[in-house]
């Protein structure tokens, strides 16, 4: 009897590569590619899949599901976010999706701090200074940065990663600094942090640093737009390591141009790649990294892991360690 099919769109850490490769019972169909399978292969491959282990880069939707057909009994995504899945379409043919949360949380974190205090203290300004030969002395008024005492911290989406990303925050604001937050509900995790939900309105008002830690849906898309950017404060740090889309990316270089914005840091933007010659690019004040919340290597394998255990669970027909609730 022919064993059911994975299909795989990239190789995945080691130790999770073993873990699939291992598996008896499935035949892996695997695009060893180091690039993003192209739509036309990933058609061609997927007819007749019993799981789908895929990537944030690969569009799941009607098209794919119906090339993919009757087969198809569970898509795991190397990934937290689901942005890139058609929920409805996957809910109509009751195909179980499984994602990797919890396991990338510090890692990303990790990430957004890290932007955070490399907005705060020019590092990317002073790294090309050095690089550049521009270097000629020290001085007091020289490349001087903020600091974050007494700091109010704003989250926008104080879930695993907002809450991960405001405890690793906190030291730094001092007896005098605040965390507010924005979001749909209160979160038990606001008390250990003493972090105090406000409307969006009145955080992009408030806040002195602004992370973006939300995921992206038809209520985050674009949220940041020039309306939100010209009422931040002037010398607002802004980052954003969640999805590119909920910053209107062309109104952030308009507000950027006209100085309406301290520093920024991304870890994501609209498209990815960002190609070289994009405007943000040509701001000092901005500093852009490629999507790199979750690499670490560690990090990488429990996603990996993850995932591999929830396409092989799909196909062997049980339930996924770790399911989006449809
Ligand atoms: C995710 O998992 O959604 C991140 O953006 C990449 O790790």
């Amino acid at each position: 009897m022919a064993l059911p099919k994975i299909l795989l769109t990239r190789t995945l850490p080691p130790e999770s590569q073993k873990l699939i490769e291992n598996a008896q019972d499935i035949e892996l169909l695997h695009w060893k590619e180091d690039r993003s399978i192209p739509r036309d292969q990933l058609l061609k491959l997927i007819p007749g899949v019993s799981g789908f282990l895929c990537l944030l880069t690969e569009k799941i939707d009607s098209e794919l599901l119906d090339i993919a057909g009757p087969n198809l009994k569970v898509v795991s995504t190397f990934s937290v976010g689901y942005d890139h899945v058609d929920l409805n379409e996957i809910r109509k043919r009751k195909i179980p999706l499984g994602y990797t949360p919890d396991v990338l949380t510090d890692a990303t974190a990790e990430m957004t701090a890290l932007l955070v205090i490399a907005a705060a203290r020019r590092m990317r300004e002073s790294i090309h200074t050095v690089e550049d030969g521009k270097w000629s002395k020290w001085g007091p008024l020289w490349m001087l940065g903020t600091q974050l005492t007494n700091k109010t911290v704003g989250i926008v989406g104080l879930g695993r990663i907002g809450a991960a990303t405001a405890h690793r925050l906190k030291p730094f604001l001092g007896s005098n600094g605040k965390i507010i937050y924005s979001g749909n509900s209160d979160k038990p995790v606001a008390i250990e942090l003493g972090a105090t939900r406000v409307k969006f309105d009145m955080l992009i008002r408030e806040a002195d640093v602004i992370c973006i830690c939300c995921s992206l849906n038809k209520q985050t898309s674009e949220m940041f737009n020039y309306d939100v950017f010209k009422v931040m404060k002037k010398n607002v740090i802004l980052v954003n390591t969640a999805r590119g889309a909920i910053i209107q990316q062309d109104d952030l270089v308009r507000a950027l141009s006209e100085g309406l914005l301290g520093s920024v840091g991304l870890d994501v933007t609209t498209p990815e790649p960002l190609q070289p010659d994009h405007p943000l690019l040509k701001f000092p004040n901005v500093t852009v990294v490629p999507h790199l919340g979750s690499a670490t290597l560690e990090t990488r394998t429990m996603m990996g892991n993850l995932a591999v255990e929830n396409v092989l669970s799909g196909v062997r027909g049980q339930p996924l360690p770790r399911a989006v609730e449809l």
